[in-house]
């Protein structure tokens, strides 16, 4: 049986380990199966003199409305598994499935469909809208490839979800640089809705945006999840956000999981050494009943460690801890992978 898929669930503290597909439970949208994905480093022609292993098994499901946060330090493969999710890649190896639908056995004309079900946010917005367009007609744009609308129609949506996201109808004429960053993640976010997906994979949304704004953007996020249901899956370094917004957290290390569950749990609880280091270097998390510095340096994923991929910089690392890779394993109302959970909390 896999036992590194969490369920999701409206009791968030549920877990389930069993391998349902998502078409015998209706609520979950997007199902990741051990996905990998391997960078070939080539040097000129000839065979590639190795492989960037960003993503190394990475397994999570997801229900509708619910919003899963995927925190890590830089590299450790958050955003290679946003594109992996988003169909914008083609993972190496691993399955995922979009409302119900194996996306990896499917020709790229069927995709097409399913890509209008998961869409994209990016940290800048600029990097989603064209600067030489109206922000009505990038709005349109979704509409005029995928639905058969009339002009009128599709006019109305797009002042509807205008004002959706606070924004003025009467703006439509506008250029993106005519927006204040905070107003153009709203379009980008405006953008990602117009055809109803099921699921937004947003990558550090809110990073770039002044702090006073970003309480704005991210009530932004959590209104429009109420009106449509959607799914998120919500990437940010930045663990206050996260905890405003998650209802479930998945922190990774070099490519895998390694702690996955009720976001409040973990965040007043962790009990992965990595996640505990993770809270630790937060000065935005208040009180920590727990504290552990990591030793050196997050290691090349051009060059994974043997073992558990934290032995090197974990106080709690034994001899097999070098030997022997850690599944994830049900502990405390959540999913961690490490070999030593017994001896260090015993
Ligand atoms: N196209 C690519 N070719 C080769 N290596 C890549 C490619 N894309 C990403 N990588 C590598 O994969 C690893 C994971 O990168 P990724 O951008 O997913 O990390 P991240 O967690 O999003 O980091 P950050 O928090 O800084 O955004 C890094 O070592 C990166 O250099
Ligand atoms: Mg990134």
């Amino acid at each position: 049986m896999n036992t590194d898929t969490l369920t999701m669930t409206n009791s968030r503290s549920k877990l389930s380990t069993s391998n349902v597909s998502p078409a015998m439970n209706s609520k979950v949208v997007l199902k990741a199966e051990h996905l990998h994905k391997h960078y070939p480093v080539s040097q000129g022609l000839g065979k590639p003199k190795g492989y960037v292993k960003a993503l190394n098994g990475i397994s999570f499901e997801l229900e509708a409305g619910k919003t899963l946060a995927v925190v890590g330090e830089s590299g450790c493969g958050k955003s290679t598994l946003a594109r992996q999710l988003t169909l914008i890649e083609q993972p190496t190896d691993g399955q995922l499935f979009i409302n119900g639908i194996n996306t990896t056995s499917y020709n790229r004309r069927a995709l097409k469909n399913i890509r209008t079900e998961i869409q994209m946010v990016f940290q800048n917005p600029y990097g989603s809208l064209n600067p030489r367009h109206t922000i009505g007609y990038q709005l349109t744009e979704p509409l005029d490839i995928h639905t058969k609308l009339s002009s009128v129609k599709k006019k109305q949506k797009v002042n509807e979800m205008m004002r959706l996201v606070g924004l003025r109808p009467e703006h439509s004429g506008r250029y993106p640089h005519m927006f204040s960053g905070g107003q153009r993640q709203r379009i980008a976010l405006a953008r990602a809705m117009m055809l109803n997906p099921k699921i937004v994979v947003a990558d550090e949304p809110t990073s770039a945006l002044d702090v006073s704004i970003q309480a704005q953007v991210l009530n932004l996020f959590m209104d429009l999840q109420d009106e449509y249901n959607t799914a998120y899956v919500f990437i940010s370094h930045d663990l206050s956000v996260v905890r405003h917004i998650a209802d479930d957290l998945m922190v990774m290390y070099l490519g895998k999981v390694v702690e996955h569950g009720p976001k409040e749990a973990i965040y007043i609880n962790p009990q992965h050494p990595y996640t505990i280091a993770l809270l630790s270097a937060a000065p935005s998390i208040g009180e920590k009943k727990k504290e552990l510095k990591l030793q050196g340096e997050l290691p090349s994923p051009l060059n994974l460690p043997s073992g558990c991929a934290l032995h090197k910089r974990c106080p709690y690392a034994t001899e097999q801890c070098s030997q022997v890779e850690p599944e994830l394993r049900e502990w405390k109302g959540r999913l961690v992978s490490c070999l030593r959970l017994e001896e260090i909390y015993s």
